[in-house]
Formats: structure tokens, sequence, C-alpha cells
């Protein structure tokens, strides 16, 4: 069975809700604290993992009391956490989340996670990586340690995913190392100055990233669903109707279930149909992690 290898980050969210945000210079009351275990790296580890996928991390966390729960609950999902480091001097990511009516907006400390380079997960990957297993990664990591990744995980014959969020540039000349590049509107509009709207802006954002390498390219849409290509035929799968209680960790979950379906060699329609299906049940709940769901569940 193929596995499912993020290399990624892992974050302690301290998540709260307000009824309105607060102006410069303004405190304003808010409710429901919420200490969870996210990171976008973890959370799309997760959602692989609670998908049924045999999943492995690679990461960096702290000594510390976050870095430690993030671990525990890491592997209580069957995340394989062998390759994950415990630093012995850095303190482990932490998120800061508020959350208004449903939205969200983070404040990233990002700590350990940036202290992997490019030699550490290479070896980690020829531990552990077989050719056809699928390979994950975002941008919350040391970017040039990610940027490398890519290009390793590609010679050790793996499957690359890429979700270059937050959003950086990915310079042209790793492009071609990405076999599936997935993208929110801001993302796909910060590396190609177009931002996806309608059917053909965002047939133009997937056909510019196209043009510089990248196999195949998701562009996620919020409540509108996503556009994709198969080779040149450009397809869309609409999002489910639900109450938003909090959109954090809905992107990562539709990546996670993604490369847990492409694991299954699951075709790419309906692996983003699950992917859709599992990331609206995500927005209902409130949490990273822990409002990812189950297989069952989807
Ligand atoms: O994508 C959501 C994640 O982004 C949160 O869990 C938070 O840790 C931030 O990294």
């Amino acid at each position: 069975m193929k596995q499912v290898i993020v290399f990624g980050s892992l974050n302690m969210d301290l998540t709260i809700q307000c009824e309105r945000m607060p102006q410069q210079g303004e405190t304003v009351e808010g409710s429901n604290f919420l200490s969870n275990p996210g990171g976008k790296g973890g959370n799309q580890a997760v959602a692989a993992a609670k998908f049924g996928a045999s999943t492995r991390m690679i990461a960096c966390v702290g000594q510390d009391v976050f870095g430690k729960k993030l671990l525990e609950v890491l592997q209580g999902y069957r995340v394989d956490c062998a390759e994950v480091r415990q630093s012995e001097t850095g303190q482990t990511g932490v998120a800061v989340i508020t959350c208004h009516r449903g939205d969200n907006r983070i404040i990233l400390s990002p700590g350990t996670n940036h202290e992997l380079q490019a030699a550490d997960v290479q070896a980690a990957l020829k531990r552990v990586a077989s050719p056809g297993d699928i390979f994950v990664t975002q941008y919350e990591c040391e970017q040039n340690t990610v940027l490398a990744s890519l290009e390793l995980a590609r010679e050790l014959g793996m499957y690359t995913i890429f979700n270059p969020a937050p959003a950086k540039i990915i310079p042209e000349k790793y492009y071609p190392f990405i076999d599936l590049l997935i993208v929110n509107q801001v993302e796909a509009e910060y590396q190609t100055g177009i931002l996806p709207q309608e059917e053909e802006s965002c047939r133009e954002a997937i056909q510019s990233m196209r043009r510089l390498g990248a196999g195949q390219v998701v562009i996620t849409l919020g409540s509108r669903g996503s556009m994709f290509n198969i080779g040149e035929e450009m397809y869309s799968v609409p999002a489910l109707r639900v109450e938003a209680v909090d959109t954090t960790a809905a992107g990562d979950t539709f990546i996670g279930v993604l490369a847990a379906c492409l694991a299954e060699n699951k075709d790419m329609e309906e692996s983003v149909r699950c992917a859709t299906r599992a990331a609206a049940i995500t927005i209902t709940r409130y949490g990273a992690q822990q409002s990812i769901p189950y297989r069952e569940e989807v």
C-alpha cells in the first residue's frame, strides 16, 4: 500500500472566538478559548490518517509541553512519528487564531518548524520512502528546505503534492518537481498575478502554473468548490452548503484526504469529491485536528 508522507509544520493552535474583531489599540471580550493541535503539516497528516491512509510525518517540535502534546495527539491518530525530531533548544510552533463568525485570522510563531534542513529531510525520506508514495508539503517550514524536499522526493520516485501556504513565491526552477499543486484563490493570485474567480480566470491561472511545469493544478474556491485540470481538460466540483463554525484546517483536510485517495489509486475527480465532502465537515466544527472527520463520516 502506498504511504502518505507529510513534511511540514506542527503548531499548537490557541484559538478564541469573538463577536467582532478589535480595532487598533482596543480590547474586546472573547469566548471559548481552545488550545488544540494544528499546523498545516500536522492537519494534512491527520486528515490522511483519519481517512485511513498509512501516514508518516517528518517534522520538528520542541521538548516543551506543546511539543509533547502534539506528538501524543498525532500518534493517537495513528500518524507514524518516528521521523519527528524533538529539538533540545527550540520552542514548538504556536498559532494564535481569532475566530469571528466562522472565519479566522492567524498569527504564527514558527519556532522549531524552521529547524529542519534539506539534508535532514533527505535522510528521513531515504529511510522511509518508497517509489510511488505520496509526498505532501507546504510553506510553513523553512522555504529552502521545502523547495529542496520536492526535488528530493521526486528523485526517490514519489508523487509530489505542494500547497504553497502561507503564500510565498515558488521559484520557477521548482515547478517541474510538482506533480500536483493545490492553491486557494489568494495563493493562485500570488503565484500568477491572476485572481481566479469564474471559470475563465481559473482556467488562465491553472494554465499559467502548468506552463511553468506543474503537472496538475487544483484551485480551491471556498464556498464555490474547486477547479482543476486533467491533462488539457478543466473540471469543477461544487462545494457543499454547510453552516460555517470555524474554517480552520478546512483546506488542510481537503489536501490530506485528496492525498489519501490518490494513495488508494482513486481517480482525480473522485478524490476531489471526497476531499470536498471532508472539508465541508471540518468547517462545521471548532478547532483544527479535532475538527477533521474520519472516513466513515465522509
Ligand atoms: O491551516 C490551518 C493551520 O494554519 C492552523 O492549524 C494553524 O496552525 C496554521 O498553521
